[in-house]
């Protein structure tokens, strides 16, 4: 959770206290120990707790816009038969969908459940059933695997209240400067 800016804070701690460079990997270790090295190190510690506090969670609104693309484009995908293609995109969502975990596992929106614990109960078997049906390179289970996940998409929605934010088969490309055909001359 949060790892990158916290790698981040933590070099900047170690370089402000002379750690050797040598030696962030194993930690941060002083490169010479002083008589207070230990005490320096618990200061750290609890700097860097203090510091993760403050890092705010994203935007889980913000997140969810990625989530709209990767669906949108795993349809036109699956749909035009570009099989490489549409597992690229769902195979795209299920890593969105891990990263809003990390960083977003507390959202205030889903309390009192946990956003950690909701999402994959609710997305990974629509996820697999996808990446099923393109393996099978089969489009009418493709198009029925892509309705189940869309409708888990809407379940956590009204489990958070936000029903009206209805997620369907997408009419129209959102963006059309990706080729979808498999088979298209350049
Ligand atoms: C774990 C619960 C959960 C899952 C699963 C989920 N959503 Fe959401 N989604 C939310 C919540 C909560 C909001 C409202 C966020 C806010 O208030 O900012 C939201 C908002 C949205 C929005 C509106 C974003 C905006 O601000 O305009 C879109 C679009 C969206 N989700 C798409 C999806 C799609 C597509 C999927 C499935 C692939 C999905 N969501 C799965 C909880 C979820």
């Amino acid at each position: 959770m949060k790892q990158r800016p916290l790698i981040g804070v933590a070099l900047g701690l170690c370089m402000a206290a002379g750690c050797s460079v040598a030696l962030l990997a194993g930690g941060c270790t002083p490169s010479t120990v002083s008589s207070d090295g230990s005490t320096e190190v618990t200061a750290l510690k609890a700097e860097i707790a203090r510091l993760e506090q403050r890092i705010p969670a994203p935007e889980l609104g913000q997140q969810m816009l990625e989530l709209q693309i990767r669906h949108d484009r795993l349809w036109w995908a699956g749909e035009a038969g570009n099989w490489n293609l549409a597992y690229y995109m769902v195979s795209e969502l299920g890593e969105a969908l891990r990263g809003i975990e990390a960083t977003n596992g507390n959202a205030p929106e889903l309390q009192p459940e946990k956003l950690s614990e909701v999402m994959p109960a609710i997305m990974d078997p629509a996820v697999r059933s996808v990446q099923e049906a393109l393996a099978k390179k089969d489009k009418a289970a493709f198009a029925s695997a892509y309705d189940r996940l869309s409708a888990s998409c809407n379940a956590c929605h009204a489990t958070a209240g936000v029903e009206f934010l209805h997620i369907q088969r997408p009419q129209t490309p959102l963006l059309d400067n990706l080729r979808y055909a498999p088979d298209a001359t350049p």
